[in-house]
């Protein structure tokens, strides 16, 4: 399979380009390296430093080669900025995202693999699944589900698939890529910092309405979220088709349990204090996956929470 990635320079979609290209496929990445890193990028990936909206510049690599699938990673991530800024995430993450579909479609590219969030689905307090009511709660997740939506709209002309992920941790098994170790918005990231760096970890409230009153995450490792790209992308080959999938493996753990594991992973336990509870965190998130295990047979490899926080954790202690 021929496959171009956009935003492959950052943590998932250099993670997908890695399992690919293992499996023997082509990869073409283009990516501006606004939050990316080019030691992400793997050395068998064709790289084009390029923006999404950058029509011209992306028709030349059109010329240049043929794609059966497009995988759309790029955008921003940060949801406390998409808050203070929401206007950058809009731009960047609706509005060029757009543009760069359409330069796809006019180009008769028209096989996508899109990532989005389970943010889109705002606070709910079971597992969600695919066909609940969507409500996201700040200016990150509306850009992507605009996204969703503009897709949505293009349906009869395109073949696609939209994979709203969970939290995505851990890395690449060989470490040869995995996060941004300096961008500490992320619980993992921040447990990482406190253990490894000694700073003081916050959790931020702990009177939500759950057992030991901290929200509740699905953490799906990114190597499992890597196959579940390049099952999709094999079905959308087969068939023509339009549909959403959740990437989570419907279990969640709250933070307070992460904190819990991830102190047994280190020598000195890491040193907390209970902040204020942050308006947009979402209390409870849990995919309902069945839907995704029923179309693409996919059976999850690294469903463990320790093996996910050491490979956090090495993958952090190798770039620091
Ligand atoms: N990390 C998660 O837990 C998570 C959860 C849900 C959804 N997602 C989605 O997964 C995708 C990838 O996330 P990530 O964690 O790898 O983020 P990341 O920041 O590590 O990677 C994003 C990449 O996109 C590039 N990029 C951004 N804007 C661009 C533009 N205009 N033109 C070209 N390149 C651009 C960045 O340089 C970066 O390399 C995003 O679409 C995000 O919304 C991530």
């Amino acid at each position: 399979m021929n496959t171009l990635i956009t935003g492959g320079a950052g943590y998932i979609g250099s993670t997908v380009s890695n399992y690919l290209i293992d499996r023997g496929h082509q990869v073409t990445i283009i990516d501006n390296l606004s939050t990316g890193s080019i030691k992400n990028v793997p050395k068998k990936a064709a790289f084009f430093k390029i923006d999404i909206s950058d029509t011209k510049k992306i028709e030349k690599v059109f010329y240049e080669k043929k794609f059966d699938v497009v995988f759309h990673f790029a955008a921003f991530i940060n949801n406390e900025e998409s808050i203070k800024n929401p206007q950058k995430y809009y731009q960047n993450n609706f509005v060029k995202g757009k543009i760069f579909f359409e330069n796809c479609m006019k180009n008769k590219i028209n096989k996508f693999v899109y990532s989005s969030t389970a943010a889109v689905y705002g606070n709910k307090d079971k597992k969600v699944n695919e066909k609940d009511q969507l409500k996201p709660m700040s200016a990150y997740p509306k850009s992507k589900l605009k996204l969703e939506n503009f897709l949505k709209k293009k349906r009869k002309h395109i073949s696609c698939i939209i994979l709203r992920y969970f939290n995505v941790a851990g890395a690449d098994q060989k470490l040869r890529c995995g996060f941004n170790v300096n961008k500490g918005y992320n619980l993992i990231l921040n447990l990482c910092l406190a253990g490894v760096k000694n700073k003081k970890f916050t959790i931020n409230g702990n009177n939500y309405k759950t057992k030991d009153g901290t929200p509740i995450r699905d953490y799906i490792h990114v190597e499992d979220l890597a196959k579940i790209h390049l099952l999709t992308a094999n079905l959308i080959q087969k068939k023509k088709m339009f549909k959403v999938f959740n990437c989570g493996y419907g279990h969640g753990f709250s933070v307070n349990q992460i904190l819990k594991k991830f102190n047994s992973l280190l020598k000195n336990k890491i040193d907390y204090k209970i902040g204020k509870r942050r308006n947009s965190d979402i209390v409870i998130s849990i995919a309902n996956p069945n839907k995704l295990i029923r179309y693409t047979k996919w059976r999850p490899k690294f469903n463990n929470l320790n093996y996910i926080l050491k490979s956090s954790l090495s993958w952090y202690r190798k770039n620091i």
